[in-house]
């Protein structure tokens, strides 16, 4: 379970011990004091009041800005983007802190992916050196010229050629002693379906090495030098690898982050050409998603880096069904988000080509705002003045304006709708504040901010209490497991509360600063850092505490039961009983409530939630 990877847990304590996250956090940014915390700008996105709060006491951080949190490894392999090893070892250096011989030895994951990056960047510079220096690599440079992408570029994005033929890079890695088992690990061959041995995953195509934001290489996007031929699809990619995940990277990112943050802004294209036809005309803040819709891990790449994310894909349906898909998950992640519609048939690589950087320029300047977008494709697509068309237009984009947090934003947007349809705004008023208080419900706590990614997860007050109050006071640890079950907690804090349970068999002792370390989840991280320095909580005595606590457990078993009798109650309901049995079990209610109130009447629906 841990993400130690062969660190000993002995070790990881003790840097743990000796970082102090005040003065880690303080290298980096400037801290102030306020009240018991201390709070600066959050590294992780921009801002200008801090709402980066530090906790001395539990050694944890807290972006109200952002969401994001944890404790001193966390916030390490965030800023640094290293993984928890990475992060250990140099937090150990820091604390002087020596970490054994055999743990940074083979055998272990980590050496694997070390492996893999080094051999994807020998690739990478073999490619690279059959298209500078080889007569193969000619036909490939030419193709490069004739699309005008120049020597720098070509050298800036490491682009390379993979000779025609089934084992020129197997032989040149085999020569150098790997064995094809792990050339087959990095993807770099495939395996012959029949019999043993590989063969040359990319042949005579065009490589794109894929590198990550540190720069380092996880894979390569190859293009077909024969369009319309037998040779496969246009882009071969990497499979997945240990370090290699389809929808975790962004093409482009490393060159483009800076110019990201100094802009705030980034671009998102989709082709690898689009990318570097960009840079090339100096518009460096862009990066692609690969041809597919947004993923969810490439929006918090984005959102750590730039505040507004403009969309530029091609001008097909693909590339508009892929927009349309990948604004939720921006809209979700935090990013303000525009879209840039180009003209038919284009892309931003050609329109780079056929009308300059000006004509890109201008494109992106004049990108729409999302809800203007928004509307426009539902407009096309449902024709409002059709009464049908009306009703479905209608729906979706109430239901898009329910989830706008800002109120005059969502005013002006349903003057729209109103003169769109017809229909008047008083009207489409209550409609949307219908659908606004559905949307809310399972939980209310206030929405600090779009980013804020507990708000999300669906808990149960009382279960968050009970976890706040263990973490608080560890002796309520035992109460709690003695009166419930594992089972009686919802699925995401279930996996919290058997983490703490086993935390404390095992050591006697949990923190939320340790629990965090058992997960890799993002909102998880956000929601152990809330419960364990929950300030209502702080003040409380161990009596008052324990009494919290019984409370807590009391709800959590009268949920149970309560979930219980609406089954039952809905069992019943579906066995079509006799009028008998009917007056029977009314009376039983009775005895058991007190009340005159029959179950079927009420049908199920109490409110249970207390
Ligand atoms: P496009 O088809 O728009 O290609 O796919 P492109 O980038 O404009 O390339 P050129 O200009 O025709 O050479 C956009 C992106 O989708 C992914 C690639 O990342 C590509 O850059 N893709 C496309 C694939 O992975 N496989 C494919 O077969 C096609
Ligand atoms: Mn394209």
């Amino acid at each position: 379970m841990a993400l130690s990877q062969g660190i000993p847990e002995s070790v990881i304590d003790a840097i743990r011990q000796q970082t102090d996250l005040v003065s880690l956090v303080g290298e980096y940014l400037t801290l102030e004091k306020r009240g018991k915390d201390l709070v600066g700008l959050c590294p992780f996105h921009h801002e200008k009041t801090p709402s980066f709060t530090v906790s001395p006491d539990k050694q944890l951080f807290y972006c109200f800005g952002c969401g994001a949190s944890g404790n001193v490894f966390s916030f390490i392999m965030k800023l640094e983007n290293l993984t928890f090893p990475e992060a250990a070892r140099l937090l150990a250096a820091r604390a002087g802190i020596r970490i054994p011989e055999r743990s940074k030895a083979p055998a272990g994951q980590d050496s694997v992916k070390e492996k893999l990056y080094a051999m994807n960047l020998l690739a990478a510079r073999y490619y690279h050196h059959q298209l500078i220096n080889t007569a193969g690599g000619k036909k490939a440079l030419e193709y490069l010229r004739e699309r005008g992408i120049g020597r720098a570029a070509s050298e800036m994005f490491m682009l390379g050629y993979a000779p025609e033929g089934w084992d020129n890079l197997k032989s040149f890695f085999v020569k150098k002693g790997y064995s094809e088992q792990l050339l087959i690990k990095a993807g770099l061959v495939t395996p012959r379906e029949k019999g043993s041995g590989c063969y040359d995953r990319f042949r005579n195509r065009l490589i794109f090495p894929i590198m990550n934001i540190g720069g380092k290489v996880v894979g390569f996007g190859g293009r077909t030098l024969e369009e319309g031929g037998t040779a496969g699809p246009k882009y071969l990619n990497s499979p997945e690898t240990a370090v290699f995940e389809k929808g975790t990277v962004l093409y482009g990112l490393n060159l483009a982050r800076d110019a990201i943050r100094r802009e705030k802004t980034a671009v998102v294209v989709e082709g690898y050409t689009d990318v570097i036809a960009a840079h090339q005309a100096g518009i460096k803040n862009v990066v692609a998603s690969q041809g597919t819709a947004l993923t969810a891990a490439q929006a918090r790449l984005l959102r750590a880096q730039a505040e507004t994310v403009v969309i530029a894909y091609d001008a097909d349906s693909a590339g508009e069904n892929a927009t349309w898909r990948g604004l939720k998950i921006l809209q979700d992640a935090g990013c303000f988000v525009r879209v840039a519609e180009l003209p038919a048939g284009s892309d931003p690589d050609s329109l780079i080509r056929t009308g300059g950087v000006a004509a890109f320029e201008k494109l992106l300047k004049s990108a729409r705002y999302l809800l203007e977008y928004q509307l426009d494709i539902l407009r096309r697509r449902y024709n409002p003045a059709e009464p049908e068309g009306r009703r479905r237009y209608m729906e979706e984009v109430l239901g898009l304006l329910s989830q706008v947090s800002n109120r005059p934003e969502q005013d002006f947007y349903l003057k729209k709708l109103a003169e769109d349809v017809g229909v008047s705004e008083v009207v489409l008023r209550a409609e949307l504040s219908k659908r606004c208080q559905k949307g809310r419900g399972v939980n209310n706590l206030p929405v600090k901010d779009q980013t804020n990614n507990i708000d999300r997860l669906e808990i149960n007050p009382a279960e968050k209490m009970l976890i706040s109050l263990m973490l608080q006071e560890n002796e309520l640890i035992n109460l709690a497991r003695q009166a419930l079950k594992l089972e009686d907690f919802e699925h995401d804090t279930r996996k919290v509360v058997e983490a703490i349970w086993s935390l404390e068999e095992k050591c006697g002792a949990v923190s939320g600063e340790m629990l965090i370390d058992l997960f890799a989840d993002a909102q998880l991280h956000a929601l152990i850092t809330g419960l364990a320095t929950d300030p209502s909580l702080q003040e409380l005595d161990a009596e008052q505490a324990k009494r919290a606590a019984d409370d807590c457990i009391d709800k959590i078993k009268q949920r149970k039961l309560a979930r219980r009798r609406q089954e039952l109650l809905r069992k019943l309901k579906d066995m079509k009983l006799n009028d008998q049995a009917r007056i029977l079990l009314r009376e039983q209610w009775q005895m058991i409530t007190g009340s005159n109130r029959s179950p079927y009447r009420s049908g199920g629906g109490e409110d249970f939630n207390g």
